[in-house]
């Protein structure tokens, strides 16, 4: 018998999240405060599917099967016979300490997950009862489609509780990285200096376009700001703000004006139809392409050291997570065994002495480079 899983918040993670489990196989019980989530999630589930209906990679009958798995309740104590719950409500503290306290005391025995971006999950368990079976099982958009999952566990977290989230997630396709229960988790950290460092290169002068062809031509499918303009600028803004106030705005973190600039503009991206470089063509890789991509790679080698030494993380995790969380054509320790670590602290080097005074600590070499 397949372990049935709960999920709580149907919202867009939610709702993916319920696929992800229900195709492989297990019963799904969800729940959502409001009414109305309640009610449009049969429809918004099938809309989901319909893509995969509609290209022939899924018949009719295989999608009823999978809908027939998931059973939405109006009673959070329905969840009770779940092995695991998996929340992805509001991204507020107090709201998932609540929801986690009436949790805790319907399914005692279950493995409570939380989908958070951004609360310490640490923070989260504070004060539960059951903070040792309260993990964080951080999924990617759109969760049936991402493969990654990055499972946190956090001072107090039980092992079987993170092994139980493990055993059933890899099981549902998905490859799970461990990572320590740090700001921005692996992925939504080492990426920012992907965006910072083509931020400072367009106020030194040059074009979005310009660096966007350079990262293509170095093996990217999507340059910094054709992603920044894919997911939109206000969102990227509010994930390096967040990231930079829990960095206690150490300047790895900088919130680049160009960026405020371009928010405050109004062209978000796609989704208001005009953004850094969206709807334009990009242009040809400049003749320093090659430079360009390596100032961001080793940028990103940096920040990727940085957090291998904070522990908690391999550098295979860290890797894994950058090639499946942001199609990366390679991860940040193979960037660095492509240009060899004398190369990378030589740049670090470079720009720091260049950088003007408040981001010359961006530039410091991480201990784990530094060491032969
Ligand atoms: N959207 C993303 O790309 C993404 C990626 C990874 C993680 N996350 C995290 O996942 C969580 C959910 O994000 P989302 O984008 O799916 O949000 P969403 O707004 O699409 O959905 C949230 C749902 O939770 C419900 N809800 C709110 N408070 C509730 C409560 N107290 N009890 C029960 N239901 C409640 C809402 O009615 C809504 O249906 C957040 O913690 C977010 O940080 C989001």
């Amino acid at each position: 018998m397949m372990e049935t899983i709960g999920v709580v918040g149907l919202g867009t993670m939610g709702l993916g999240i319920a696929l992800v489990y229900a195709q492989a196989g297990h019963s799904v019980l969800g729940f959502d405060a409001m009414e109305l989530a309640r009610l449009s999630a049969p429809d918004r589930l099938n809309a989901t599917l319909q893509p995969r209906v509609d290209k022939g990679q899924m018949s009719e009958a295989a999608r009823a099967v999978v809908l027939a798995r998931i059973r939405i309740t109006p009673d959070l104590a329905a969840l009770s016979p779940a092995a695991l719950i998996v929340e992805a409500i509001v991204e507020r503290l107090d709201a998932k300490q609540d929801l986690f306290r009436g949790l805790q005391s319907v399914a005692p025995s279950a493995v409570l997950a939380t989908n958070t971006s951004s609360i310490p999950v640490g923070s989260i368990a504070a004060g539960l009862a059951a903070s040792d079976r309260l993990i964080g099982l951080h999924f990617f958009n759109p969760a049936p489609v991402m493969k990654l999952v990055e499972l946190v566990g956090h001072p107090g977290s039980d092992a079987d509780a993170l092994d139980l989230a493990r055993r059933l997630t890899e099981a549902a396709g998905k490859t799970v990285v461990a990572c320590p229960d740090r700001p921005g988790f692996i992925v939504n950290r080492v990426a920012r200096p992907f965006y910072g460092e083509a931020l400072a290169l367009v106020e030194e002068g040059r074009s979005p376009g310009e660096i966007d062809a350079a990262m293509l031509a170095a093996g990217y499918r999507l340059g910094p700001f054709s992603l920044i303009d894919l997911v939109g600028a206000d969102i990227n803004l509010a994930a390096t703000c967040g990231l930079s106030d829990a960095m206690a705005g150490h300047p790895r973190y900088h919130v680049f004006q160009a960026l405020a600039d371009q928010v405050a503009s109004g062209n978000l991206g796609r989704k208001s139809g005009r953004g850094f470089v969206f709807p334009d063509a990009l242009p040809v890789a400049p003749p320093d392409a090659a430079a360009i991509a390596l100032r961001i790679e080793t940028t990103l080698i940096n920040e990727a050291a940085w957090l291998l030494s904070e522990g908690g993380v391999t550098e295979e995790g860290i890797n894994t997570a950058m090639r499946l969380g942001l199609n990366f054509p390679r991860g940040p320790f193979e960037m660095l065994a492509l240009h060899g670590r004398a190369k990378v602290i030589g740049v670090l080097s470079d720009l720091q002495t260049r950088a003007p005074a408040a981001l010359k600590r961006r530039y410091d070499p991480a201990p784990a480079l530094r060491a032969p």
